[in-house]
């Protein structure tokens, strides 16, 4: 069976390279969550548009299911094909097609790579702003399909500010070029910006269109100790009245010692419960007066304890690292993750029901928090220990779930602020969104995807 409906594929798309190895099954079958054991039919790699459009038109006639797949560093089961799909690994259309000075676009292939975009824009004297630590394996294609936040969202705004334009092959195997790269567009719905966050349901994105931008300023990089969790929302504001904020990033002392166990260098010699990454403009006397005015309000508060400032590049990768590093220092946890947000104005309130939540319903387990705090987002990562099964472990985290997810709801906040739905969150799309709007989506996907071929199961089922 399964060998006929792979002959039948390559002789729809003749020259189509196909995997279908054991090992090959199980690498392109996962992404980063590892709660589903990978069981895709077979790997398709095609190397064009054309050969993207024969596939899904081939898909639709065999009602095969297909799961588009990037560089797999989703978090929330996106990619992951555990019931026969076909993957469609998008790893050889992965090259910048085009540069255009004038417009300060970057038009590139889905499976290019997210730092590889940001060293083509640096070549031509530009940026591309979004950035995360998975930058090296992540590709833009699966950034589109998450609408990808990272470190710098609150200078920044996520991956939908930045995509110009895209093509799209729909379920039905249509090619669509949409926006055409235009700034401004008022004629009609823009359908780019359904295809953004839409996790590979409403069709492939085979080619994307990006904005560019002017490099960023000289900047200061500086690690915050801080007494408590109380006080995060008051340095959070000291900071930013004053400062043009790159970043504004949150861990805890769990998160911390994690990343320490993997080799990072310690900040400071005595231990705090709380720190804070911020990273601003500087360069001139100005902000670096008003970097000191932030930190000396903060300390005489009691809002902060101890602070470091990067003097070289060198010492602000470090202290980056201790950040950056968490989610790969707590992998071997095979931690439940959740990626939550609410409005900034929420943050506070939040923040304390959240904390006596969680407080109460994890006594055992442990929770490591951080996150991108000046967008109001919080990852809550919770720790499998070791002698508690991974189906009872996932099955009462689900349980704390269900009650954020309240919370959420009750504050008007989302369930899913970068990471996506996917397979794990898809049980709690409807305390972030309305009946009447999922049916809306479902509706939107008929219409693009008839069959129910494109990803099937995640985000609504
Ligand atoms: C991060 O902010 O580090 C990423 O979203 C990854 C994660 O949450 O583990
Ligand atoms: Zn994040």
């Amino acid at each position: 069976m399964t060998d006929s409906r792979l002959q039948s594929l390559q002789q729809a798309v003749p020259g189509l390279r196909l995997k279908s190895d054991p090992a090959d099954l199980e690498h392109y079958g996962r992404d980063w969550t590892r709660r589903w054991t990978p069981a895709p039919l077979a790997i398709a790699l095609p190397a064009s548009i054309e050969e993207v459009q024969a596939i899904v038109r081939w898909a639709n006639q065999q009602q095969v299911a297909l799961v588009p797949s990037g560089g797999r560093t989703g978090l929330s089961g996106g990619a992951v094909a555990a019931n026969g799909e076909l993957v469609i690994s998008m790893e050889r259309m992965n090259k910048v097609l085009a540069f255009n000075a004038v417009d300060r676009t970057l038009t590139v292939q889905p499976g290019i790579a997210l730092e590889a975009v940001h060293n083509a824009a640096s070549e031509h004297g530009l940026a591309y702003p979004v950035d995360f630590a998975a930058r090296g394996s992540c590709s833009i294609g699966g950034n589109i399909a998450t609408n990808a936040g990272g470190i710098r969202v609150i200078r920044y705004g996520n991956t939908r500010e930045w995509i110009a334009g895209l093509k799209l092959v729909t379920g039905t195997g249509e090619l669509l070029d949409l926006n055409r790269a235009l700034i401004k567009n008022s004629s009609g719905y823009d359908l780019r910006h359904l295809v953004i966050a839409s996790e590979g349901t409403l069709g492939i994105v085979v080619e994307a269109t990006l904005r560019l931008t002017d490099p960023p300023s000289p900047s200061n990089v500086m690690l915050l100790a801080l007494p408590s969790f109380e006080v995060l929302m008051q340095v959070f504001a000291a900071f930013r009245e004053r400062l043009q904020l790159e970043a504004f990033e949150f861990f805890t002392d769990r998160a911390l010692h994690h990343v320490l166990a993997h080799g990072a260098q310690k900040p400071f010699d005595d231990v705090h419960p709380y720190y804070v990454v911020t990273e601003f403009a500087s360069g001139d006397e100005a902000s670096e007066a008003a970097a000191m005015a932030a930190f000396e309000t903060c300390m005489d508060n009691g809002w902060v304890s101890d602070g470091v400032i990067s003097q070289s590049d060198a010492q602000a990768a470090q202290l980056w690292r201790l950040r950056e590093g968490i989610t790969e220092s707590l992998a071997a946890y095979k931690p439940y993750k959740n990626d939550v947000s609410v409005r900034i104005s929420a943050m506070p309130a939040f923040l304390a029901e959240t904390q006596a939540l969680l407080g109460q319903a994890y006594p055992h387990f442990e929770v490591v928090w951080f996150g991108h705090i000046g967008d109001g987002n919080l990852h809550i990562n919770v720790l499998k220990p070791g002698d508690v099964d991974y189906p009872l472990f996932v099955q009462q985290c689900e349980h704390v779930t269900e009650l954020l997810a309240q919370a959420l709801q009750r504050c008007g906040g989302s369930i899913s602020a970068e990471h996506g739905i996917g397979l794990v969150k898809k049980g709690y799309l409807g305390s972030t969104r309305s009946d009447a709007e999922i049916a809306v989506m479902r509706g939107i996907r008929q219409v693009l995807d008839p069959n129910g071929l494109m990803n099937p199961g995640k985000l609504f089922d």
